[in-house]
């Protein structure tokens, strides 16, 4: 696409957006498909109140070909601009477009010259991000594409079961390796979990490396032990420059009692620093400090989120 194209289509865009009220839309042109009549399917995502997300990571929109009973593969993945990942490489009639847009518009849109029957049924969009505090959320939204000749049945098709698996394995492996080649500093084994430090720069990278750590089935880092603390402090931290690094552990629920927010599990180690944890209510979650000889302070939530290359956090993924 041409950067007159690009300009083009993100002014269509914004104006048709201007007419729209929830943060993000699925949508098909036309809403029933004929054969002949190209057809078009968008994601518009713009955060407000009502989103989930604040901070866009990536926009996805699956298909079903069922309607009643939608059992939805992944069609696309807009995670970059000009950054499209998903296989749709056997139809040489489609066209892509997306991007995200860190606090602004963040679209995907695909659309078929000449699409076929299998191209009505069900679709739904995501979009995967954090909220102000980090926290992994998302948002979907779904349409259907009918076929205007009712005589034209495509319903009924379920999406197969092996296609599904594949998918996501290969989506699974294609996690792990870019985690472990780009994303993160990874540690060696230590009782059965491995500890990724993010080597990312850059907001949306740094919103990335928090989805990507729950993506391989990770969570902040549970520091249960003496042992647990000093590995991850000496494999990891200690030759690293951030200054603070988050683990798990938040007192939000209730002032003084700490708890892992994926196990749900109280915490009983604590390695504070002199004179922590120091703000009560307005610092509620945890991290190792630089600066304090990579002892423990409760810290402000949000702060996570300064993108400035200071702050990072420790993602552990169970084996
Ligand atoms: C927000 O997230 C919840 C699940 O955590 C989900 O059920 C809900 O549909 C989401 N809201 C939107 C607008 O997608
Ligand atoms: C929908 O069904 C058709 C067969 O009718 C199949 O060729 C196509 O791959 C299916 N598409 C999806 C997205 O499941
Ligand atoms: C998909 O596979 C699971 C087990 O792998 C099976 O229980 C389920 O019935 C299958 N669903 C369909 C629609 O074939
Ligand atoms: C965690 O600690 C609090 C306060 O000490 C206690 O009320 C709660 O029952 C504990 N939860 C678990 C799961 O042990």
């Amino acid at each position: 696409m041409t950067h007159k194209e690009n300009a083009l289509l993100t002014l269509v865009t914004l104006l048709s957006w201007s007419f729209l009220y929830a943060a993000l839309i699925c949508r098909g042109t036309p809403t029933a498909l004929e054969v002949g009549v190209s057809l078009q399917l968008e994601c518009l995502f713009t955060p407000d109140s009502t989103s989930n997300v604040t901070y866009p990571s990536s926009v996805k929109l699956l298909h079903s070909n069922s309607t009643t009973n939608p059992s939805y593969i992944d069609l696309l993945t807009v995670v970059n601009v000009d950054n499209i990942v998903g296989d749709l490489s056997n139809s040489p009639n489609i066209k892509v477009y997306g991007t995200i847009g860190n606090t602004k518009l963040s679209y995907l849109r695909i659309s078929w010259e000449s699409p076929k029957l299998e191209n009505a049924g069900a679709y739904r969009c995501v979009t995967y991000g954090v909220d102000k505090k980090g926290n992994p959320q998302f948002d979907l939204s779904e349409t259907t594409v009918s076929v205007k000749n009712p005589n034209d049945k495509c319903q009924g098709n379920d999406a197969k079961n092996t296609t599904e698996s594949t998918k996501s394995k290969g989506v699974k492996q294609d996690l792990l390796t870019k985690a472990q080649n780009s994303m993160f500093t990874t540690s060696p084994e230590f009782k059965g979990s491995r500890y990724l430090l993010p080597k990312t720069k850059g907001s949306k990278n740094f919103l990335d490396s928090i989805l990507t750590c729950g993506q391989l089935g990770g969570y902040f880092a549970e520091i249960d032990s003496k042992e647990e603390y000093n590995f991850v402090l000496n494999s990891l931290l200690s030759s690293s420059t951030y200054q603070i690094v988050y683990i798990s552990g938040t007192d939000e629920g209730k002032e003084g009692v700490w708890v892992h927010s994926f196990s749900k599990t109280n915490l009983t180690f604590f390695k504070w620093a002199k004179g922590e944890p120091n703000l009560g209510k307005r610092e509620n979650c945890m991290a190792y400090h630089k600066k304090l000889l990579w002892l423990f302070v409760d810290i402000d939530c949000t702060k996570l989120l300064t993108f400035d290359g200071t702050v990072s956090f420790v993602c552990e993924v169970p084996e």
